[in-house]
């Protein structure tokens, strides 16, 4: 028993839980997944799973991207990606859904699935779907050998390395890093960016570990705030553009390890509805970035302060006018949009991790919850 107990401290790496490890491995988990791939000097991104399919990739109408969980939030974050540097159509499906109401789907549509475990029974079964009908299926994996891996027709690992804690960190951000060098080669040969545009994102993403460990340094804010709120009910999480799969990344993080009940929306959303929840017991998380909608932002955090509720804003750093606004801000580095959601994810899950530790919960192995989830 002393011996299996040590044994686990070891693997946890002098952190308290898996989850928090993982959560800190991000700047490495990152550029692990870059690594080897992306040639910032020469301007190369070399793949082999994208050089060997290129013409397929290049010449498909649509994307469809499956998933479940976690990987479908990195899926949402993906249609932005592509949607606005290559200019093909993405669809974002949840694997259970697609593969019972009869797709359609053409021989000229390529299906991206996504899945940390490369395990996950729904998304197996949906890709099995998509191949009966003729598409061509990428896989974005973690485990090497994986079914889902050994199922699609061709693929790129996330080389996160081993996830343990059962919510997903670090899988999630490696996920986006894949799916954004993808989309950039892509865009780079179909001329849908300028080629002094490609180097600079090549340049910006290979900053962007050095930036996660800038937001990782909040982490002693973030346990104040956590414990500002650990005792609330009901959480908001707001987004838009690009970081509103973060909002709901955010909120899934919260509900799963803290069992706190969290929704994410996109914040002009709000006054359809989860304006009228919003009261002096609301702690409401706003996403509200310099680049990307950002005075829409500005306008639905007045709404939210005109209705009293509690204001967490995660904003870049400098930013004064959240700052005067909000109840608290956690600051992230600037980057360019598209790149935001790998730094933005990373107060959030610091948050929640925090406010279950605090309450005392499983962090690694919450209630109900499986890592891999086999069964349908
Ligand atoms: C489970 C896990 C989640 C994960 C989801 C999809 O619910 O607890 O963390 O996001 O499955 O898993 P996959 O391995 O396919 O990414």
């Amino acid at each position: 028993q002393e011996l299996q107990i040590n044994l686990e401290q070891i693997e946890k790496g002098g952190y308290d839980h898996f989850m928090l490890k993982e959560i800190y491995e991000q700047p490495n988990a990152i550029s692990d997944t870059y690594r080897g791939r992306m040639r910032v000097a020469e301007g190369i991104i070399k793949m082999a799973g994208i050089d060997d399919n290129l013409a397929k990739l290049l010449n498909a109408k649509r994307i469809l991207i499956i998933a479940c969980g976690t990987s479908w939030h990195a899926g949402l974050v993906a249609e932005y990606i592509f949607e606005e540097l290559v200019r093909i159509p993405v669809e974002v499906e949840y694997a259970s859904e697609f593969r019972y109401r009869n797709p359609v789907i053409h021989q000229d549509d390529v299906v991206i699935a996504i899945s940390q475990s490369g395990e996950t029974a729904d998304t197996m079964a949906a890709i099995k779907l998509a191949k009966e009908r003729g598409a061509f299926v990428f896989g974005v994996c973690n485990v090497v050998g994986s079914s889902i891996s050994r199922e699609t027709h061709a693929g790129a690992y996330t080389h996160a390395g081993p996830e343990i804690g059962v919510a997903s960190t670090k899988a999630f951000t490696t996920q986006i890093t894949v799916l954004s060098l993808i989309a950039l080669k892509l865009a780079e040969r179909k001329g849908t960016i300028s080629n002094s545009d490609f180097h600079y994102y090549l340049q910006e993403l290979e900053r962007i570990p050095e930036k996660v460990k800038l937001a990782l340094e909040s982490n002693e804010h973030i346990k104040l705030i956590a414990d500002t709120y650990k005792d609330a009910k009901n959480f908001l999480y707001l987004g838009r553009g690009y970081n509103f799969p973060v909002a709901l990344e955010g909120a899934l993080k919260l509900k799963e390890i803290s069992y706190i009940h969290a929704e994410g929306y996109p914040a002009a959303e709000m006054k359809h509805g989860p304006i009228a929840l919003i009261d002096e017991q609301m702690p409401v998380v706003v996403i509200a970035t310099k680049k990307g909608h950002y005075d829409k932002v500005v306008s639905n955090i007045q709404e939210i302060k005109s209705r009293k509720g509690k204001i967490i804003g995660i904003v870049t750093e400098g930013d004064e006018t959240v700052k005067g606004l909000a109840d608290h801000v956690i600051e992230i580095p600037e980057t360019i949009e598209f790149l935001t959601p790998l730094l933005t994810t990373i107060p959030l899950q610091l948050l929640s991790y925090h406010i279950a530790v605090m309450l005392d919960k499983n962090v690694d192995q919450p209630r109900n919850l499986a890592k891999s989830v086999t069964v349908e």
